[in-house]
């Protein structure tokens, strides 16, 4: 019994540990940015500005920890947002599985609602039963299977904010119904429904006329599944980009943010997700040519 006691009470030591060692990674690793980062100033609202607050809120937003791709976007959609004259923006994660991204993405929401003085209103969309059947051999039947990813849906809903909204069913019928009723502008997805077909479905949001009244005249995109395993251009992401991308030659296309690292700091400029973060731009947008303060003061000084 007495080993029993005295090998219990060395687990819990050992877990009590184990949050501090987190915290102290972390610091560590904020101290460490701090000293090989740039620290210039830039006005509100311009690109550099942009690439800060996001990193700032890495340090200090647990949502943006984990998903600082999902801090950028929304940062950016907002900034959009207010220059252009919107006091509301929507950001909205296409599958969303067990809650983790979309719970990061209300935080960083709220974040950036606080600062910027433009409400973020966050959606989710999923079917609630993990993938759908998956027979097409573009959405990579060898690497995914019907109920994949399923979700608890009765524990994430006691965790939503007021200003979060689950979208449940086929994306292909929640996005009518999201497009049918009132919503602020879309300023952000993040494409994470891992097929083909599904994607392709989403982004209705970008066909016909839905960009020109539901959508702000560039949407930051981050697709999750374009890296890694089997991604190839002729399946999944990649294929559903290219299509539209074709599809729409001459006054839309989802374009890469060209060189997104190199203007940010430790640790983004080493990790993946800047070489998944595009723009869905809509040159026929009533609001594409309109001044957005991304570059102030082009005079440059002598
Ligand atoms: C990889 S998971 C999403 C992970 C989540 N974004 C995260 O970061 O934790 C993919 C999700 O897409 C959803 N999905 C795929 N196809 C769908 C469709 N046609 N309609 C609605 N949801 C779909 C699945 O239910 C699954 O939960």
């Amino acid at each position: 019994m007495q080993n029993n006691s005295a090998f219990f009470s060395g687990m819990r030591e050992r877990r009590s540990h184990t949050i501090p060692r987190v915290q102290l990674r972390q610091t560590a690793r904020r101290l460490y940015a701090r000293v090989v980062n740039e620290r210039r100033y830039y006005p509100e609202g311009s690109w550099g500005w942009i690439n800060q607050f996001s990193q700032r809120l890495f340090w200090e937003n647990p949502g943006a920890t984990i998903r600082p791709q999902y801090a950028w976007g929304t940062v950016f959609a907002a900034t959009l947002a207010r220059a252009l004259g919107h006091s509301t923006v929507a950001v909205i994660e296409f599958g969303v599985a067990g809650g983790r991204g979309l719970l990061a993405l209300q935080d960083i929401a709220a974040e950036v609602s606080a600062t910027l003085g433009v409400k973020c209103l966050v959606y989710g969309f999923d079917t609630g039963a993990g993938l759908p059947e998956v027979t097409d051999i573009r959405d990579l039947p060898q690497l995914y299977k019907r109920g994949d990813y399923r979700m608890n849906f009765t524990e994430l809903k006691t965790r939503l904010r007021p200003e979060t909204q689950l979208l449940l069913g086929s994306v292909s019928e929640t996005l009518e119904s999201f497009l049918a009723a009132a919503h602020p502008r879309v300023g952000f997805v993040s494409l994470d429904l891992d097929l083909y077909t599904s994607t392709r479905d989403a982004m209705k949001l970008f066909r016909d006329a839905a960009p020109l009244n539901h959508c702000l005249p560039r949407v930051v995109c981050y697709a999750d599944d374009i890296m890694g395993p089997a991604s190839a251009d002729l399946t999944g992401e990649r294929l559903a980009i290219r299509e539209y991308n074709e599809a729409h030659r001459t006054c839309r296309c989802i374009s890469l943010i060209h060189g997104l690292r190199y203007y940010l700091g430790w640790p983004h400029n080493r990790a993946q997700w800047p070489d998944m973060m595009f723009w869905a731009h809509f040159l026929d947008h009533p609001q594409y040519s309109t001044y957005d303060g991304l570059t102030p003061n082009p005079q440059l000084p002598l």
